[in-house]
């Protein structure tokens, strides 16, 4: 198969023993006790292709046995699909469909809220930080080339939080004439029910009502995505939305594998993003996972090497080292992915997400001297966006960075990496390297669709079904009991 040029590769050299040899050193044999033999990631190939057997079969039970339920496969496909559908109906597609509600938003507002909490947040955010100018909603208008600025909220009961975003709505959007004092709502919500998107939106929509009037400003401006049927779709139909405006998450892809279906898509649109690239990147991902063998199959050997270590050498905590800030809500999107999927039955790895080299001063402590149960996957860019910012020469050389003039900011982080690396090994820590040649939409597409895929070969593995979150359930229902018990009142 001919991989892209920006193809995204895994390198797990950091956590590899050497071969066994006679020559007795200490770190050989520490390494031996906390590494991978290359022999026992071997005797995995005929299980984890048996896995990958079975997640292709599982794609097309419309009935499921009842030991798969919930069975959310959908994810799997939808790139192609999408992508396919596009290619024949254009406008009328799915995709089409989000391209024209997000131009509309685009068009006639200068911001643009989402609402969403978990798998209907996480994804959009991860896109927005990853991919969007770091300082995007400070740019002006000519700078930002047509995307309004992007405020996420509905994820979370924060009284402060959300009453800073309405006031700062309040002063700054006071004449709706004016395509720069407009603002427009995505709500998403898969359910229709969740009670913190549920209430953000009666507050925003409130908000919206108050700045708009009566007319059908607020209609072409609200556009909510979610299942069918849901609570939020019916009170949109009841408010006036025009269905054909409410755009679909499919019954068959559960919320944290959601970001290829308009839950994400809308948003990245909205932000001026190619959905297409990021859908190529996906599907081209999908297509990698279920044609390569092992030794060029990223999702197998990830959900491999991470299976193996959590479950044989005790490497519990499941560390994503993202060496960009940028990246640091891709991280928060995987830990939830991890954490909702495989953290089940007593059982399942605790991911965390660090940002290096920041988390270098403080996280890095842990990693290089804790406890011996954490695996780390570093996730490396290989190429910035912007020009390299050389360190120069000063004339006041008190701080001794004469000596470095010529390097940049990536030969610095090149350095930390390597070294880090360096330390890591002469240590015995685990360590693996994800590495993305830039950053660009379809390079992520590949990497969530990567870690999704192989967070269902890892639940496959263990015997712990990837679909589903019935532990979330506990919360919510006390919840909703204390706030209707008679004793609960208002404050
Ligand atoms: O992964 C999941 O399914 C969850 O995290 C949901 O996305 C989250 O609970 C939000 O649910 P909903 O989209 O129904 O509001």
């Amino acid at each position: 198969m001919e991989l892209p040029d920006e193809a995204i590769d895994y390198h797990i050299g950091g956590l590899i023993a050497a071969p066994a040899t006679d020559a007795f050193t200490p770190l050989a044999e520490l390494q031996g006790k906390n590494f991978l033999t290359l022999s026992r990631l071997r005797g995995m190939l005929p299980l984890v292709n048996q896995v990958r057997g079975q997640i292709a079969a599982e794609r097309e039970m419309s009935n499921p046995p009842a030991e798969l339920r919930p069975l959310d496969a959908g994810f799997i496909d939808m790139p192609q699909k999408l992508l396919d559908q596009f290619r024949r109906q254009k406008e009328k597609s799915e995709v089409g469909r989000v391209i024209d509600l997000a131009g509309r938003l685009r068009a006639q507002t200068d911001r643009v809220v989402v609402l969403g909490i978990g798998g209907s947040y996480l994804g959009a955010r991860a896109l927005f930080d990853a991919l969007c100018h770091t300082y995007h909603n400070e740019l002006p208008p000519a700078a930002r080339l047509g995307s309004p600025r992007m405020y996420f909220e509905g994820n979370n009961v924060d009284n402060d939080a959300v009453s800073h975003l309405l006031e700062l709505l309040e002063t700054s959007c006071v004449d709706p004439e004016l395509p720069e004092e407009r603002w427009g709502l995505i709500v998403v919500s898969k359910s229709g029910g969740t009670i913190e998107t549920a209430v953000a939106y009666r507050l925003f929509r409130n908000e919206m009502r108050r700045l708009y009037g009566p007319g059908d400003r607020f209609k072409q401006l609200c556009i909510p995505v979610t299942g069918n049927p849901s609570k939020l779709r019916d009170l949109c139909v009841a408010e006036g939305i025009d269905p054909n405006d409410i755009l679909p998450i499919p019954d068959n892809v559960g919320g944290r594998y959601s970001v290829f279906t308009p839950v994400g898509l809308l948003p990245a649109a909205v932000m001026g993003l190619d959905v297409r690239a990021l859908l190529l990147g996906a599907a081209a991902m999908t297509k990698r996972f279920f044609e390569e063998p092992f030794e060029k199959n990223p999702v197998l050997q990830y959900a491999a090497v991470n299976h193996l270590l959590a479950e044989e050498y005790g490497k519990d905590i499941r560390v994503m080292a993202v060496w960009s800030k940028k990246l640091e809500s891709v991280g928060l999107w995987y830990d939830q992915l991890l954490a909702e999927s495989l953290g089940k039955i007593g059982r399942g790895p605790t991911p965390v997400t660090a940002v290096m080299t920041r988390d270098l001063h403080s996280r890095g402590q842990q990693f290089q001297e804790g406890q011996r149960d954490k695996v780390i996957n570093n996730l490396i860019v290989k190429n910035v966006k912007t020009a390299p910012q050389q360190i120069g020469m000063a004339d006041h050389n008190e701080d001794d960075l004469n000596q470095f003039s010529r390097r940049t900011m990536p030969d610095l982080l090149r350095a930390a990496v390597q070294g880090t690396n360096q330390a890591y090994s002469e240590a015995a820590r685990p360590t693996a390297d994800l590495v993305l040649p830039q950053l660009s939409e379809h390079t992520l597409g590949q990497l969530l669709q990567m870690l999704m895929l192989a967070t269902v070969v890892e639940g496959r593995l263990m015997g712990v079904n990837p679909y589903g979150q019935p532990g979330v359930e506990a919360y919510k229902k006390n919840m909703k009991k204390i706030l209707q018990s008679a004793g609960n009142q208002p404050a």
